[in-house]
């Protein structure tokens, strides 16, 4: 599919085929794809909880707002945001300083700069964790919706749910935020999608906080 193909025709669809199940090998494809998303440090703070029992669906439904589609739709993410993924001793981390050592991207002895830099960046505050976490896999989010879209699949992220009684429901540890629930499924024959949404214009993205 053209990206721009792509990129209109991602919305966020309120209407999910119960009947039309996801493969597993096409949510495989559409969350290895997405994993190519870019990361700080090519840390990659995210990781997800695949929900497609109708029972653990219809208790997640009940946290969050009572939203229907995520009992309608075959599959929901829960995406996680790891906020410790940052830390020396955490798994990526240090697999990612040998990946880098490896390629010959960082000598072993820049070892302190790597550490230096992870921690001045996102070690002053739990407020810097909470956003490098976040904005991170917000990066994969989005890309899990495009390319969602791209295999012929339809989603819905959702943030409208109870974070803590998630957490609880799902054993979720401390380290992770849950930055939003991403309903996957087919859009359901014989519905119909709303007209697409009013978007900011350019002119109205774009700021200069100089020029008086
Ligand atoms: C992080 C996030 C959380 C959202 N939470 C909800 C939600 O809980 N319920 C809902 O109906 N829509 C939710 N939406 C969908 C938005 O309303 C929708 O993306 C927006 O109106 C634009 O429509 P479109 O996605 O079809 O282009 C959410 C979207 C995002 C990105």
């Amino acid at each position: 599919m053209d990206f721009k193909d792509v990129i209109n025709g991602r919305r966020s669809v309120n209407f999910f085929d119960p009947q039309r199940p996801v493969p597993d090998e096409l949510l495989e494809e559409m969350i290895g794809l997405a994993s190519l998303a870019p990361s700080s440090f090519n840390l990659q703070p995210w990781n997800l909880i695949l929900v497609r029992d109708p029972e653990r669906k219809r208790r997640l439904q009940k946290l969050a707002w009572d939203q229907p589609k995520i009992s309608e739709a075959p599959v929901v993410l829960v995406v996680l945001a790891d906020r410790s993924a940052w830390q020396s001793g955490h798994p990526v981390v240090e697999r990612n300083f040998e990946e880098m050592v490896a390629s010959g991207r960082l000598g072993r002895d820049q070892r302190q700069w790597f550490d230096d830099a992870r921690m001045d960046l996102y070690g002053q505050s739990l407020e810097k964790q909470q956003a490098f976490a976040n904005k991170n896999t917000g990066f994969f989010a989005m890309a899990l919706m495009l390319a969602a879209k791209h295999l012929g699949l339809d989603t819905h992220p959702m943030d409208g749910f109870d974070h803590q009684a998630v957490r609880e429901l799902f054993k979720v540890p401390e380290r992770y935020w849950i930055p939003l629930l991403l309903a996957v499924g087919y859009f359901k024959a014989g519905e119909t999608l709303l007209p697409p949404k009013w978007r900011k214009s350019v002119p109205e993205i774009v700021v200069d906080f100089e020029s008086g």
